[in-house]
């Protein structure tokens, strides 16, 4: 097992322990790919989702948000092109009987390629020491311009057969390249299918008038067809933007890497609406602050890239992700999509309705663009766990695993301890915790040493640990601790709510 499997596997069993996801049903064995958030759990989610609220529609005067509903008339997923096309292209391993996405299997031949490159290019920085010129050797090396001209010819390639919709040359190109299953290592594979990502269900108590609707696969669908209420009833000038969060749900055919792909998740997206051409301006800027919110949760700028879609979809014309190291690689946690008119455009033609914005500076009217920042909370809570567990060796030897979680995303912000329990000192703690329960998430508790008890909430990320001893009771102070430097200062209790207002700004 490599150390990042390891990290993985530890990361998801913390997770469990110490009460922030759950499987789902899992006395009735679970239910693959849906997951359930626990008591420490829903407190990160709830502070993620507050975080994200707070800064996309609290901090913009021109952003309001809604809460739509998760059925919608079904008709809307036809003009959205949910219905038609949102498929993956799947191909089974007879052997290890493993579905897997046809375009991601060559797309992780091309990674695999673009790591031998990488390789060349460490391989001749150690020979060539100072004098190495990677952008010359880039250009120059003949095997590195090998591995590129069949990166390029396999791109080009699989981007004209997922264009076509060609699912008879995606198995010829998978056959050609001779990839292999995984699990099986064998190359016996079935025909490549499409297959629908929508969960459906009845709407519709008599079997007659029942009609099949679908379980909203994303969040913004909801936001345009409430572009025109919002518009008006908000008084909203271009450019402006409608904020949601809220369930999405996709039958995920390759369902794996805990709460990254689930089949039941929120999403929380911005749909922002601005003058046609206007619209990769407004693209470069949401970029840069989205980069920017990422930035202010405590953890480094090189765990975070962009990637730019060469390949964009129908209705897009420009799009990129911010993608996150997690223990199993770089991959997607945020997309930012300038969406063209393409939405607003096709509920226009299947509802019938006028979706234009009358421009008064302009003096004309017309469908906006959209430029749309989604982003899964869920991927959020992911990041944030897996960057945060923390193994750490003392210096008398003894070990910690500590949650270096932002402290304003903390699931509790202070743990009120009794040294002891006796001689007066639970009561006095008790009147520091109803002190302090109104303003912050705290956490009362008494059982154990109070050293496990500094193990127990280093383990959650609480920030500040508050102990009460015989001192308290002569002097009316306490010790404060800190969760990363494990320093204890003695203050008087006047002083807690302070401090722990100061650690809990975002840093930005
Ligand atoms: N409205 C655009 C949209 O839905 P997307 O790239 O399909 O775009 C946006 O999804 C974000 O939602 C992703 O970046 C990811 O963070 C999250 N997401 C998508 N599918 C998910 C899944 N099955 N499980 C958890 N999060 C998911």
């Amino acid at each position: 097992m490599s150390n990042n499997e390891d990290l993985f596997r530890k990361v998801i069993a913390h997770a469990k322990e110490y009460g922030f996801v759950f499987q789902s049903s899992e006395i009735y064995d679970g239910l693959s790919a849906v997951y359930d958030y626990g008591q420490n759990g829903v407190e990160l989610k709830n502070n993620i989702r507050d975080y994200w609220w707070r800064s996309m529609v609290q901090h913009y005067e021109n952003i309001v948000g809604i809460d739509s509903a998760i059925f919608m008339h079904p008709t809307i997923w036809k003009a959205s092109g949910h219905v038609d096309a949102f498929s993956d292209p799947m191909i089974d391993n007879k052997d290890s009987k493993k579905r897997y996405r046809a375009d991601v299997l060559v797309e992780d031949y091309v990674a695999k390629l673009e790591a031998k490159i990488q390789k060349e290019v460490t391989k001749a920085a150690k020979r060539f020491g100072d004098t190495f010129d990677e952008g010359k050797y880039l250009t120059t090396n003949p095997r590195v311009l090998g591995y590129r001209e069949k990166i390029e010819k396999i791109k080009a390639r699989l981007y004209k057969v997922m264009d076509d919709e060609n699912l008879t040359d995606i198995r010829k190109l998978i056959e050609e390249l001779e990839i292999a299953c995984p699990v099986s290592g064998s190359r016996n594979w079935t025909e490549v299918r499409q297959f629908n990502l929508m969960f459906s269900t009845q709407f519709g108590s008599l079997s007659e008038d029942t009609s099949i609707i679908y379980l909203r696969p994303e969040t913004a669908q909801g936001i345009f067809v409430n572009y025109l209420n919002v518009m008006k009833t908000g008084r909203m000038k271009i450019p402006f933007g409608i904020a949601q969060v809220g369930k999405a749900f996709r039958n995920e055919i390759v369902a794996r890497q805990f709460i990254f792909r689930m089949r039941e998740f929120e999403q929380m997206e911005m749909q922002f609406f601005v003058r046609p051409g206007e619209e990769l301006k407004w693209f470069e800027y949401w970029k840069d602050q989205r980069l920017r919110w990422h930035y202010a949760m405590d953890i480094p700028k090189e765990k975070y890239r962009l990637y730019e879609h060469e390949k964009l979809a129908h209705y897009a014309n420009a799009a990129s992700d911010i993608e996150f190291e997690f223990p199993f690689g770089f991959k997607e946690l945020e997309g930012i999509h300038s969406r063209t008119d393409f939405d607003l455009d096709a509920h226009q033609e299947y509802s019938g309705k006028k979706l234009q914005y009358f421009d008064p500076d302009l003096n004309k009217s017309y469908v906006p663009y959209v430029v749309e920042t989604s982003i899964g909370l869920d991927r959020t809570f992911l990041a944030i766990i897996s960057y945060g567990y923390k193994e750490e060796k003392l210096e008398d030897g003894s070990e910690r695993v500590v949650m270096c979680i932002a402290p304003f995303l903390a699931p509790i912000k202070a743990a009120v301890l009794p040294l002891v329990n006796k001689d007066g000192l639970p009561e006095k703690a008790r009147e520091i915790m109803d002190i302090l329960k109104f303003d912050y998430m705290c956490q009362y508790e008494e059982k154990d040493s109070i050293g496990r008890r500094y193990r127990r909430q280093d383990a959650i990320g609480t920030p500040y640990c508050i102990t009460v001893d015989h001192q308290t009771l002569e002097d009316n102070t306490v010790t404060i601790r800190e969760r990363d430097s494990m320093k204890q200062d003695r203050i008087g209790i006047d002083k807690i709510s302070n401090i722990i207002k100061e650690r809990l700004k975002v840093n930005k």
